[in-house]
């Protein structure tokens, strides 16, 4: 769609500048938001180049970005605008500052309160994830769909490790204590737009991580469920996209990883 053609575009000139920072991360300046919470001149410079693209191409929607916030639309056209770009500029900050090559460009297209249209890239691997509602899920021209496994046995899962100034350490303990004796594997590579799309692809077969935003997470909800994944926050409903909790998976995969953290959850309080 046009939608998407405008937010591929953004993405891929955005980009550009990104690869070029992370062959010289010593250069950017880094500054702290919290407790080991980073953020350089790298994502600025990021969110920038992503604003003016698609406010040049759709000067009356508005914008949700991790580092501006809430922006209103460009145009200053009273009344609801018809669309609201949901942008992360660096999803991986930590990863891309220690050199490591695992981070993403997440933007989310949102009309009328429902995603539309959704884009991934990730500048080092050069993989496209882009999806829109009711046509599918892509990695670069290629369909995508979740894995085939449906039993936690077989699984690989991602997840997201609470740091330093976010809570949560002792949920996650327990968490991942009742998972890690079912499970095939449990990764962790820092960037929940890539864990989201790489959920997508059937490469991992579920995901779960509490206490992120709706720009970490919109993109990649509409990746998982155009390529037929089951996505929900830890209580089971369809609000994965604010960010506060995010299970998904297969169809089997998701149940069964919505009934293990019920169960540490009533470990934990008890
Ligand atoms: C972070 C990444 C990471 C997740 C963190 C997020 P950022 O986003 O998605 O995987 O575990 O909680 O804050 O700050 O690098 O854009
Ligand atoms: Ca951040
Ligand atoms: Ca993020
Ligand atoms: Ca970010």
């Amino acid at each position: 769609s046009a939608v998407t053609n405008v937010m591929v575009g953004a993405a891929t000139k955005a980009a550009r500048g990104l690869r070029r920072d992370f062959g010289e991360v010593e250069q950017l300046q880094v500054s702290r938001k919290g407790p080991a919470d980073f953020v350089s001149t790298a994502d600025h410079r990021t969110e920038k180049i992503l604003y003016e693209e698609l406010s040049r191409a759709r000067p009356d929607w508005s914008f949700l970005m991790e580092e501006r916030g809430a922006v209103d639309a460009a145009s200053g056209a009273p009344g609801t605008p018809p669309g609201r770009w949901i942008v992360d500029p660096l999803d991986g900050t930590l990863n891309f500052l220690h050199g490591l090559p695992h981070f993403a460009i997440s933007i989310a297209a949102e009309e009328r309160g429902q995603l539309t249209a959704a884009v991934v890239y990730d500048p080092v691997k050069d993989e496209l994830f882009w999806a829109e509602k009711g046509r599918g899920a892509y990695v670069n021209d290629t369909r995508l769909r979740v894995s085939s496994r449906s039993a936690l046995d077989d699984a690989v899962l991602a997840t997201g490790i609470p740091f330093r100034g976010r809570k949560g350490h002792r949920q996650w303990l327990e968490e991942a204590a009742l998972l890690m004796g079912q499970v095939a594997g449990i990764r962790r590579f820092g960037s929940a737009a890539l864990d989201l799309a790489y959920v997508a692809a059937g490469r991992y077969d579920g995901y779960w991580e509490r206490n992120l935003n709706p720009w970490d997470v919109a993109a990649g909800v509409l990746l998982v469920k155009e390529a037929g994944g089951f996505v929900t926050d830890a209580e089971g409903r369809d609000r994965a996209m604010d960010g506060a909790s995010v299970v998904c998976g297969t169809e089997g995969i998701h149940r069964a990883l919505l009934k293990t953290l019920k169960t540490a959850g009533k470990t934990a309080s008890a």
